[in-house]
């Protein structure tokens, strides 16, 4: 045991490498504890990046059996090739990590490999292997994310029954893939093995997809995967999943069981706050297993912060970055801030969904009075360009005073488009201010303008 660190963070996901960085810019001391050899958390690792990768490489496949002819490109004998697939994604996210590893050298903070388990008051053990020693620190911040969640009658075997993991990395294309859960993970990867071949059937417990998503817009989703051979189970609620011989099948409560070659839970994560150290300190979880905090990211014990997936809200890669840098500005004696509000969410499928703020259902529940503007894709120049035009943008502003509540986009790039959204809702911005903003044509993004401008009933192209 030699030096004291200002800050041991411990886990190099989004929330914990961006907290490091952050903390190490204001000049503290700063050293990260994490267990895998590879930086970047789930995101990198097996999530965010990966899906992505997949999910452009599938887009291309449909792009080249269904939309070259339309533009007048054919050719003969399409051939995928699901190794070379998988092998460019996992370049992708080598090519990623890395870079973490360069940014943590670069702003000095000191690596340590190795499960951290909390000994006491500043004071961290890292076990590596038969290797194991203690790491002093004033401050703890536990970024340790979170991991795929199961259903009581499931036995997760990792082969034909298996989490988001194992879904990207297959190794040959399921002929029947049956997911549960149709929430963001779900859907985007279901998405990625209907696109190559499958049949995917999704199995989901309440009576419609995306829970928290805006309605509207969760239907229309639904309406467009369909048509894309999803095939969904609306209120079925999974009770068990077994194996039988090179099958599983899927047991729902009061429904025919369904046998396919490969099952994808998808029923949410939950936090790594088990196997800590947590009650060497005396810090307790809530009945989720978070971590309960205040709004400085402070634990209910001097000196050990919490933030990213292991803490309330939604468990985003982003809303995790926003909190390591604000927890660092914090701990530095500076003011951190992130506006709950205005953190989007982005679901990755063709087209993309993503949505910022309140939604329709959330605003008549909270009685609060609010105008609506909506504008389809289909009357977009770019759009049309493009060949993609499903899907709408829609725009929720203040009856009275049109400050923006909410923006909801299932279409092409929404996942882009919402940042628009999502920075004019930071600076409190009224629907006019978007609507009389300048928006460059022929793009994407004068769909969100003229949504703006339909909450005022002036829609130009409508
Ligand atoms: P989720 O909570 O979004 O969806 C899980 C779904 O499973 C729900 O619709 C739920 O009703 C259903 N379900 C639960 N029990 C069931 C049962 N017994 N039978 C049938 N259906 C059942 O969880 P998901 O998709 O696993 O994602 C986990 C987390 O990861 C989320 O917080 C999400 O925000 C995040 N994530 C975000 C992504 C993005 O930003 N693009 C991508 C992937 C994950």
């Amino acid at each position: 045991m030699s030096e004291t660190f200002d800050l041991l963070v411990i886990g190099g996901g989004p929330a914990g490498y961006v907290a490091a960085i952050r903390a190490s810019q204001l000049g503290l001391q700063t050293a990260c504890v994490e267990k895998e050899s590879a930086l970047g958390g789930t995101c990198l690792r097996v999530g965010c990046i990966p899906s992505k990768a997949l999910l452009e490489s599938s887009e291309w496949v449909v792009q080249a059996r269904k939309h070259f002819q339309n533009h007048g490109i054919t050719f003969t004998d399409l051939q995928v090739d699901l190794a070379q697939m998988m092998e460019r994604k996992d370049k992708v996210v080598n090519g990623l990590t890395r870079g973490i590893d360069g940014l943590l050298k670069k702003n000095k903070i000191t690596r340590f490999l190795g499960h951290a388990k909390i000994q006491g008051p500043g004071k961290v053990e890292v076990v590596s292997g038969n290797n194991s020693q203690v790491i002093q620190a004033k401050s703890v911040l536990i970024a340790t994310g979170s991991q795929p969640s199961s259903l009581p009658g499931i036995d997760l075997d990792g082969d034909r029954i298996g989490t988001s993991t194992e879904a990207l990395a297959y190794p040959e294309v399921p002929s029947h893939l049956v997911v549960i859960g149709a929430g963001y993970i779900g859907l985007e990867l279901g998405s990625v093995w209907a696109r190559l071949g499958a049949k995917v059937t999704v199995v989901e417990y309440l009576n419609r997809i995306l829970p928290g998503m805006d309605d509207e817009i969760a239907d229309e989703a639904k309406k467009l995967f369909t048509r894309q051979g999803l095939d969904f189970r609306l209120e079925h609620r999974v009770l068990s999943v077994k194996t039988e011989g090179n099958q599983a099948v899927v047991h729902c409560e009061d429904r025919d069981p369904l046998t396919a070659d490969r099952v994808l839970v998808a029923v949410g994560r939950k936090p790594n706050t088990e196997n800590l150290g947590l009650d060497s300190v005396g810090i307790q979880t809530d009945r989720q297993g978070r971590i309960p905090v205040n709004d400085r990211f402070e634990t209910e014990i001097p000196g050990f912060y919490a933030i990213g997936d292991v803490i309330r809200g939604p468990m985003l890669a982003h809303k995790a970055e926003e909190e390591g840098v604000a927890c660092a500005e914090f701990l530095a004696g500076k003011v951190g801030h992130v506006d709950y509000n205005c953190i989007p969410g982005v679901c990755y499928t063709h087209p993309e969904i993503a949505c910022v703020g309140q939604t329709e259902e959330q605003l008549k529940e909270a009685g609060i009075e609010y105008r609506k503007g909506v504008f389809p894709f289909k009357a977009n120049g770019r759009a049309q360009a493009l060949g993609d035009t499903d899907g709408k943008v829609k725009v929720l502003a203040d009856a009275a005073t049109d400050r923006i509540l909410g923006v909801h986009i299932i279409g092409p790039r929404a996942g882009d488009l919402i940042a628009e959204a999502a920075t004019a809702m930071t600076f409190g911005a009224s629907a006019e201010d978007i609507a009389r903003a300048s928006h460059a044509h022929p793009t994407l993004a004068e769909v969100l303008k003229e949504a703006a401008l339909a909450v005022d009933g002036r829609a130009l192209h409508a």
